[in-house]
């Protein structure tokens, strides 16, 4: 497993990590299987948030309940939780109030003193980066957060947080698979007429602005895409001409294709965190393959291409 730095904070964590969104309906067993398949491949990073599964906080309080770390084995693992969104809304809340009382609440849940790592989980158009900044101060002063970061939050975005926020904001988990890679794709075709791939979306930018000011990308879903109903493009029909170059390297390799799509987010100069979500155990190990897997720059643009971008 290669860890990459996890921002400025001198920590290195495994670029693949753990998500646990989808964990709430699985027995004991099941997530002791998980979480030992994860420890086994080199794993000690898992991905909760507030919201994850059925009702909140159930998906932090079932891997914990399954688990039932001792003190030992909890500071061997990190773990990062989000807040910020009003599931019952739907609507976006980065007050004092809200972003305390749900790590609160998310420390109950999992069980433990502190969490490593808490993101704001989706921008609030409300936001009042004073507010933030004192919520933060609190919980990093009082023990409950080590290190805190953004998800889906686009570089603007992020200035406008660091004008109070005094921490650095060490991580931002963003959407990205190849097969939904607009956030690396819109780059290649910059500056072209008459492609919506050239189009400069609010994020755009957001990959470089990250490695400038040493933030580390997490690629969550990244076995997703967006054609036919969405969902997983490895053996999916829509995705015929990527997959036969995905099952092509993985002949090369001798890995699942499974690691081949995570080899195309770690082979990323950015050195991002992929953030999994299977709950199965043995799809963890093969796609833990992939981690440090190193795709030459040709296999790199090709599985690009054969996604349907554009490499001019
Ligand atoms: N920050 C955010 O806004 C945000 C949003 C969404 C998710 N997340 C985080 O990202 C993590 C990953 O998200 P995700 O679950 O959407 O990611 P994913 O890893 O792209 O997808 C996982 C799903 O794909 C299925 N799957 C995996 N390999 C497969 C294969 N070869 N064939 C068919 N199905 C396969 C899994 O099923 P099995 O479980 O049966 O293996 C699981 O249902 C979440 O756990 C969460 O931590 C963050």
């Amino acid at each position: 497993m290669r860890n990459v730095p996890l921002g400025p904070t001198g920590l290195t964590v495994p670029n693949v990590v753990a998500g646990m969104m989808r964990i709430d309906d699985k027995t004991d067993a099941e997530v002791r299987a998980l979480y030992d398949a994860a420890r086994g491949a080199g794993i000690d990073f898992f991905d909760h948030a507030d919201i994850y599964a059925r009702s909140l906080h159930s998906a932090e309080k079932r891997f914990a309940e399954a688990l039932d770390l001792s003190a030992a084995e909890r500071g061997e693992i990190r773990l990062q939780t989000k807040a910020g969104i009003v599931r019952e809304g739907p609507y976006f809340d980065f007050s004092y109030e809200h972003l305390v009382s749900s790590v609160e609440a998310s420390l109950r849940a999992l069980q433990t003193d502190y969490v490593d790592v808490l993101l704001l989980h989706r921008p609030d158009a409300l936001v009042e980066p004073a507010e933030v900044a004192r919520a933060f101060d609190h919980l990093e002063s009082t023990g409950k957060v080590r290190a805190f970061g953004v998800s889906n939050h686009t570089p603007r975005q992020i200035d406008l947080l660091r004008t109070a926020v005094r921490q650095p904001l060490v991580a931002n988990q963003v959407q990205l698979s190849i097969a939904h890679a607009p956030l690396v794709t819109q780059g290649l075709a910059a500056n072209m007429e008459s492609t919506p791939q050239s189009s400069v979306l609010d994020g755009g930018g957001l990959v470089e602005y990250c490695r400038i000011n040493g933030i580390t990308l997490q690629a969550w879903s990244p076995l997703q895409g967006t054609r036919g109903n969405g969902g997983v493009f490895l053996g999916h029909p829509e995705y015929a001409e990527l997959n036969a170059v995905i099952d092509e390297l993985a002949e090369k390799y001798d890995v699942t294709p499974l690691a081949i799509a995570v080899a195309w987010i770690t082979r990323h100069p950015a050195d991002m965190q992929v953030v999994l979500g299977t709950t199965t155990a043995g799809r963890l190990a093969d796609a833990a393959a992939g981690s440090d897997l190193r795709l030459t720059r040709a296999e790199w643009y090709a599985l690009v291409r054969a996604a349907g971008y554009i490499v001019p």
